[in-house]
């Protein structure tokens, strides 16, 4: 039993207010008319008005420069490339499973249009393969994490913790499996990320990059969601989160961090112009700092750092729709889902 609530559940509340994020007695009617969580509501507006279709970027000139990249170059954009499609690919299928635990009807809406969006992303680097890659390079692209120690031990981070959830799903593996998708939402992409900016800086692979703001912007939505997720699921439960339990989820992160700054300074700095040792560390502790901030914790890294990547955030910026990414909020609503370069420097 992986919720309290069966499917079909006649004995549900009805009143709306008595809604829970987990443990609820839900009829699992959707009325977004009555709504506890309008949070929700906005996020899933927001996440609706995001749409994007891959194929409508062009990529013609994205394989030229792909190949005209030094060999390490492309080596760095094949890794990083590998990486993000196992883990959008890992959300797709394990999101449903949380959804289906999760008792507020208007939070689970939100984790099911993230699952789709997911799978738009996996359609977007399958896109992306088909137009600078030929067919074994794809292959190999696919496959790295089953030859690659270090990709196939960062893959089973994420995975053991949601696979801990499914085996025993309760609050505190729902929390462990929350973190980690902190982790992996807000860090581990955010990082793989600044690759491809730092590629378009200089003028490469612009088209690849128009992608990744799409899928950018996506991905701040669903790292908003987990917050959210974290820090309600806190509020409704108190005692839930021991010092103990706290201490496990902070190391979690910590370790994903740790995690994602060895894997950078492998695959990309001093390789990618503008990405070094130090950028890869510091944008990484950055990055961890804003996620344990923004889950009422400590930064993880006590002392002050800032971005190492100040043009990382004019990427985030859109035509009709600003994410502040260092305030990592939706600031407003977009209308339309064209990119506005004019902003990158
Ligand atoms: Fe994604
Ligand atoms: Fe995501």
């Amino acid at each position: 039993m992986r919720t309290n609530s069966p499917l079909f559940n006649p004995h549900g509340d009805r009143d709306w207010q008595a809604r829970r994020i987990i443990g609820g007695n839900s009829t699992r009617l959707i009325e977004l008319n009555n709504v506890k969580y309008p949070w929700a509501v906005d996020l899933y507006r927001n996440m609706m008005q995001n749409f994007w279709i891959p194929e409508e970027v062009p990529l013609a000139r994205d394989r030229k420069d792909y190949l005209r990249l030094p060999e390490s170059h492309r080596q760095s954009v094949n890794l990083t490339l590998s990486f993000l499609i196992f883990l959008d690919s890992l959300q797709t299928v394990n999101l449903p499973n949380l959804a289906e635990y999760i008792t507020a009807p208007e939070i689970s809406l939100c984790l099911t249009v993230q699952a789709f969006q997911e799978a738009v992303h996996s359609q977007s680097y399958a896109y992306l393969l088909d137009s600078i890659a030929d067919t074994l390079l794809r292959d190999m692209v696919y496959n790295y994490w089953r030859q690659d120690a270090q990709l196939m031990q960062r893959n089973r981070l994420i995975t053991e913790l949601y696979q801990q959830f499914l085996d025993h799903p309760g609050p505190e593996n729902l929390l462990r499996a929350v973190i980690a998708n902190c982790a992996l939402e807000g860090i581990y992409f955010f990082s793989g990320f600044a690759v491809f900016y730092a590629l378009a800086r200089s003028d490469r692979m612009m088209g690849t990059a128009s992608i990744i703001r799409y899928i950018q912007r996506d991905e701040l939505t669903h790292l908003v969601l987990f917050q959210h997720l974290y820090l309600g699921i806190v509020a409704e439960n108190p005692g839930l989160v021991t010092q103990s339990l706290k201490a496990e989820l902070q190391s979690l992160l910590l370790e994903a961090a740790q995690q994602e700054i060895a894997w950078g300074t492998r695959i990309s700095a001093g390789i990618v112009t503008g990405i070094t040792d130090t950028s890869v560390r510091d944008f990484i502790r950055f990055l961890t700092n804003q996620r344990a901030t923004a889950l009422g914790w400590t930064p993880l890294f006590p002392e002050h750092i800032d971005s190492p990547y100040p043009w990382f955030d004019a990427f985030s910026h859109f035509n009709q729709q600003k994410t502040d990414f260092f305030e990592q909020r939706v600031l407003n609503y977009a209308k339309s889902s064209s990119l506005d370069w004019d902003s990158i420097s």
